[in-house]
């Protein structure tokens, strides 16, 4: 893959992944995290989103991968699984629900959108078993045709949504992010 300017730039500030600017940019303009947030990221590995939860000063986070995320810090829990397979009677509730899913990635558009687009259907089950009531959402999907459906049943469950697409994103990338703020229980 291209070593672009973010790619450089999170290597030169010890950030995990280049991932960590687009957080840090949907996180100034929609203010979905807050110090003393406790904070759900699915899809965590290697670790950069977790990374900016804790510079944001979040009281706790929880992260979940099938791979391993080395950081250590005691507001910081990994567990090791995959999200089809999560009990989410044992995560408790949480302030934010985050994900950055994505399926690895196949060389066939149409079925890595397909696999993007289930992995945000069961971000969104999660988000609905362990959000507080005005919670906030954001989950990363790769675009093609269900991603108007996707939205609109997110919409019912939110009082504000919204797709962005950060500016660190790569201009050839077909991922794009949907914001959905206050959770309606
Ligand atoms: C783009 S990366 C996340 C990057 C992360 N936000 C960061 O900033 O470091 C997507 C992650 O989704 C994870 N993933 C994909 N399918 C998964 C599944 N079914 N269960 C758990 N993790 C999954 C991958 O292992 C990968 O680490």
């Amino acid at each position: 893959m291209r070593k672009d300017f973010y790619f450089k730039k999170a290597k030169s500030q010890g950030y995990l992944a280049r991932s960590i600017y687009k957080l840090f940019e949907v996180n100034k303009k929609y203010k979905l995290i807050s110090p003393n947030s406790k904070v759900l990221d699915l899809g965590c590995s290697p670790g950069s989103w977790v990374q900016a939860c804790l510079e944001l000063n979040v009281k706790e986070i929880v992260g979940v991968d099938i791979n391993e995320v080395k950081i250590e810090d005691k507001r910081f829990k990994f567990i090791k699984k995959d999200i089809n397979k999560l009990d989410t009677k044992k995560l408790g509730k949480f302030d934010v629900v985050l994900s950055d899913l994505a399926p690895s990635t196949s060389g066939n558009k149409d079925l890595d959108v397909d696999r993007s687009i289930n992995l945000s259907y069961t971000a969104l089950k999660i988000a609905k078993k362990t959000l507080k009531p005005n919670g906030n959402f954001l989950v990363k999907v790769f675009q093609g045709s269900e991603f108007e459906e996707l939205l609109k049943e997110i919409k019912k469950y939110f009082q504000f949504t919204k797709s962005y697409k950060p500016k660190s994103t790569r201009k050839s990338s077909k991922e794009i992010y949907i914001i959905a703020i206050k959770y309606i229980k």
